[in-house]
């Protein structure tokens, strides 16, 4: 079974990397798709989102990064997958997160939103937060993989 971890992965952090590393035991393979969202300002562009994702997830065999645009659930179509991947934090995460799978759901009946319980030491972790902490000069390296870490320092230096 072939499952869709969709995200902006603006940049991907150790949580992103968490659900990755815990789908693909559960999944045949794991598509992680990085939006392309013309009308939303990102840090790094889609190529980079791209090779940040395939260097920190190289040592996964099932694994495959791709990009798309438009509905999530159209991609999944041409994908001939009928999964979406999703992690929740908090609580607060649920609201967000129920409301778009019923809108997929709504969009495709063919299509299943599986939830994975992000590991508790990532539970506050976010790419928002992550990017907060390194526009401050705060440490990251805690937070996402050697390479993305090195990206945002270059970045903000
Ligand atoms: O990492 P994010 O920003 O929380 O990911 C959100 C994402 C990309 C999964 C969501 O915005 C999405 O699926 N966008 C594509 C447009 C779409 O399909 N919209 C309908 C479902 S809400």
């Amino acid at each position: 079974m072939v499952a869709i971890y969709p995200g902006s992965f603006d940049p991907i952090t150790y949580g992103h990397l968490d659900i990755i590393e815990r789908g693909v035991k559960l999944f045949d393979r794991v598509i992680v798709a990085v939006l392309c969202n013309p009308n939303k300002q990102s840090l790094f562009s889609q190529e980079k989102r791209i090779e940040q994702i395939r260097h920190c997830t190289a040592h996964l065999d099932n694994v495959e990064v791709d990009s798309f645009t438009g509905l999530t659930v159209e991609y999944a179509k041409q994908r001939k997958a009928r999964v979406l991947l999703r992690g929740l934090r908090v609580l607060s995460d649920f609201e967000k997160e129920l409301q778009m799978a019923h809108t997929n759901q709504s969009l495709w009946s063919g299509v299943e939103t599986v939830f994975l319980a992000t590991t508790k030491e990532y539970s506050f972790l976010s790419s928002s937060v992550v990017k907060e902490i390194a526009q401050f000069g705060g440490a990251i390296s805690h937070l996402v993989p050697e390479n993305v870490a090195k990206d945002i320092l270059m970045h903000y230096s």
